[in-house]
């Protein structure tokens, strides 16, 4: 069964039933205000931080699933009814429902008893506020006399304290209004510099502030007594829980259109300029009015949609491809780089499942999601870098989180996560091979945001590779410390009471337990950084690391091969985990899909023999799984990964992160059919006919797909914000369409499925356009290329002679 379809001319996802079978979601916003909309307009919004500037109150845990959000309310004022034209809160059945999810904005609408009521809402580029377009028709033969109440409920900006310290929160609310705009200026008048405000382009007949007012005791959003009474009584909040509404009364001959603009906005203003008069109370509101007078205007808001409609057109140009399949088409040009933006600007913070209090931007996520942005936004992907290096330790260690409002680390969650340092190569070495900016390698970064403390990014990257070898074990493989890649995979923790967090407790020392993973991790970024040292001609940094890789790969080859596949790690008592050995979670597939994309074990057949392990013993209709046989019972050795219930998360799920590692495997073995196949086995496009099975999004990955030990077997949860984003997105793009930037050119070498007679591409490219058609002549991968007519040898495009350009490249494979 299907909630909708796709209009791929469009560049949408459109939903025609409001109950999908879970929120299906959109976000607003790529700077620095952004909002989560559902496709029933849940949601909330917030500026750069979803834990400390939270504008807008969402109950997570809520049921439903999904309440609070951008509601506006219709009343027939000649009799009386009213309902929600985004069908939630008040669910009435509507005509001809709509959402339609676009690239940074989403409408919502549909039609009641003759009034068709659509709502565009989006966030202009450069700006703190979202437009709510609102369109109101009348479809009826005669006039019909409306009230329109907008709503939103205010969050008292710190989402945590928001949520949980009442005794306080339930005193300190305070709202203005001035010129139908209401403000919300809680706490402003002692230290916070900010406040919202939420105005509109009609004549109110009146407003509420005070959400007891608006809504009345003992009810909810699905019938406020403001809007079933018609009236509201302009309530001022002191303390308890403001919120914003207007009402609007409009008259609407028939076939009469009318548009009403709403805006939520953030502001703030310098200390020494807070009140007006100063020596008042009052916010000063002299740098607000301009913006709000400006996007209360239609024809300004018409011109910011269509600037955000040619930014997004921008950002997708960079790679547009033409293959054979429709859901890898509409994914790489559409959705998946959509997704790809969703995880540079919100990381791991804010979702449907992310509750924006928990967790700001990963060291280890954040880093990899540059392999799915950085050639759309590389001077903001080289801002991340610098960001990321800047929370590095002097250790070469990391915080595994920071803030972004603050750009700290996070020290509730710390670090020790001994993956994480080499992330951040591989995330530079990304950026380079896009841009071929070396000149961030020279940026003076600190150690832990320390004045005083900056080297050169390089150092930064020297630091994070020593990191590793400063930290080996037994094996002279690399100690997992808390965990590595799988948070969950905690083999120092041995945690026996409940509630310990899996994330911080450790009662190991952590010098025996090994990961087979970070080892394969350190032979693919080691050989990055050899690259850039010897593009620096730094011969000799370039040979040590060499040869400190070839250590490490002789490491896995005595020590962390297991006969069929790749071993996953020693325990703290030095026993194996991941082998054939073990009774349950005997292979895993992350040392499988990693150490083959290192290139471990090309020569010697046995990667081939982990990736057929894999496809034999992991791999399902649904996708691979992360292990087998799943953990029956809690193993405190193993820590979290054994906590959930077979088939979840990490124990056992398909965990759409490491998916795309083995289908980069099995292009580098060249096996084009396979590695397609997996790929489709996630797309969430090519699921679209599942929906009632998959009940996620059909327009983006979700972090996992549940395993076949779980009874949902197939059902996705946690979707939007995932690494799966930027690893599908490479995977695809640079590993099976083949069209991969290097430090030296574009290069061009396909593993694409037998059966495809070839494709064509677009790629924007160090400042050159690449047209590229691809042919297969043979069932190989063999390339040969013409660039501007003239053959060239090798797979690789040279770089562009100049800017600007077209390069017009013919690619056969045989
Ligand atoms: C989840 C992991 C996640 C970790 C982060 C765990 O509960 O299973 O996927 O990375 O929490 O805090
Ligand atoms: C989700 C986390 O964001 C990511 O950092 C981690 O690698 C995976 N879970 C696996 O545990």
């Amino acid at each position: 069964m299907q909630y909708g379809y796709f209009d791929d001319d469009k560049r949408e996802y459109v939903i025609t039933r409001p109950d999908t079978p879970l929120p299906w979601i959109n976000y607003l916003g790529c700077q620095a205000f952004f909002g989560l909309i559902s496709n029933t307009a849940g949601g909330y919004s917030f500026y750069r931080d979803a834990r400390l500037r939270r504008l807008t109150r969402y109950r997570y845990n809520n049921v439903p699933f999904d309440v609070g959000g951008r509601y506006i309310y219709l009343r027939d004022d000649h009799t009386g009814t009213y309902w929600s034209p985004s069908w939630q809160p008040v669910c009435r059945d509507l005509n001809d429902y709509q959402c339609r999810h676009g690239m940074g904005y989403t409408i919502i609408g549909g039609e009641y008893r003759g009034i068709e009521a659509r709502t565009r809402f989006f966030v202009p580029l450069h700006e703190d506020l979202e437009v709510w377009q609102l369109t109101l028709t009348n479809r009826r033969a005669a006039p019909a006399v409306l009230s329109i109440f907008s709503s939103v409920e205010f969050c008292l900006w710190d989402a945590q304290d928001d949520a949980a310290n009442f005794q306080r929160n339930f005193s300190i609310g305070e709202v203005e209004v001035e010129d139908r705009v209401i403000y919300h200026k809680t706490e402003y008048r002692e230290r916070r510099n900010h406040f919202a405000y939420f105005a509109c382009s009609a004549p109110v007949a009146g407003f509420e502030t005070q959400r007891e007012a608006f809504l009345g005791p003992y009810r909810g959003w699905d019938r406020p007594l403001a809007v079933e009474r018609g009236i509201a009584s302009n309530s001022i909040a002191h303390g308890w829980s403001p919120v914003g509404s207007h009402h609007v009364r409009v008259q609407l001959e028939p076939g009469e259109t009318r548009q009403i603009i709403f805006l939520l906005g953030y502001s703030e203003n310098p200390p020494q300029q807070k009140f007006d008069p100063p020596s008042s109370q009052t916010i000063f509101k002299g740098s607000v009015r301009p913006v709000i007078a400006k996007y209360l205007d239609a024809g300004n808001v018409e011109r910011a949609c269509r600037a955000l409609a040619s930014h997004w057109c921008d950002l997708l140009s960079t790679c547009q491809v033409d293959t054979p399949d429709a859901h890898t088409n509409r994914m790489v040009n559409i959705w998946n780089p959509c997704q790809c933006m969703a995880t540079f600007n919100v990381s791991r913070s804010a979702s449907f499942y992310e509750s924006g209090i928990g967790r700001g931007l990963g060291f280890r996520d954040s880093s990899q999601d540059l392999l799915g942005f950085v050639q759309m936004v590389p001077a903001r992907a080289r801002e991340r870098i610098l960001d990321l290096a800047a929370t590095q330790l002097p250790t070469g260690g990391a915080y595994h989180q920071y803030q972004p409002l603050t750009k700290r680390g996070n020290n509730d969650i710390g670090g020790n996560f001994n993956d994480d340092p080499l992330w951040l190569i591989i995330g530079t070495s990304a950026y380079l091979k896009e841009t071929g900016d070396w000149s961030i390698l020279d940026e003076p970064v600190p150690y832990d945001n320390q004045p005083g403390s900056e080297q050169p990014l390089y150092e930064h990257l020297q630091r994070s590779f020593r990191y590793t070898l400063e930290r080996l074990g037994r094996h002279g493989l690399p100690l997992i410390g808390r965990a590595d890649w799988n948070d969950c995979l905690n083999l120092n923790c041995f945690s026996d009471t409940p509630g310990e967090s899996f994330q911080t407790t450790t009662n190991k020392e952590g010098k025996v337990a090994e990961s087979v993973f970070i080892a394969a991790l350190f032979v693919l970024a080691g050989g990055e950084l050899a690259s850039i040292a010897a593009h620096r001609h730094l011969d000799q940094e370039s040979a040590t690391c060499l040869a400190e890789i070839e250590r490490m790969e002789q490491a896995i080859r005595d020590h962390g091969w297991d006969g069929k596949w790749f071993l996953r790690a020693y325990d703290d008592a030095g026993r194996k985990v991941g082998s054939a050995e073990c009774d349950e979670g005997k292979i895993f597939i992350e040392p499988q899909g990693f150490a083959v994309m290192a290139g471990v074990g090309m020569e010697d057949g046995t990667a081939r023999t982990a990736l057929d392990s894999v496809n034999e013993l992991l791999a399902t209709d649904h996708g691979i799984l992360l292990l087998q046989p799943a953990f029956s019972r809690y193993y405190l050795h193993l820590g979290e990964i054994s906590s959930y219930p077979p088939g979840y998360k990490e124990n056992a799920a398909i965990f759409c992160h490491n998916n795309p590692w083995v289908m980069i495997a099995e292009a580098r073995l060249g096996r084009g059919d396979r590695a397609h196949d997996y790929y489709l086995r996630i797309n969430p496009s090519a699921r679209q006919s599942i929906s009632d099975l998959h009940r996620c999004e059909p327009y983006v990955y979700s972090q996992m797909i549940a395993g076949r030990d779980a009874p949902s077997f197939g059902e996705a949860k946690n979707s939007w914000l995932t690494g799966t984003a930027a690893w599908n997105y490479y995977a695809v793009t640079q590993w099976i369409l083949g069209i991969r930037p290097s430090y030296d050119g574009l290069e061009i070498a396909p593993v694409i499925p037998a059966s495809w007679s070839g494709f064509r591409a677009t790629r924007k490219f160090r400042g050159a356009t690449y047209h590229v058609a691809v042919r297969r002549t043979g069932p190989g991968n063999h390339v040969s290329l013409v660039v501007d007519g003239v053959p060239v040898a090798g797979n690789t495009v040279p770089l562009p002679s100049r800017q600007g350009g077209e390069v017009i490249v013919e690619a056969t494979i045989e």
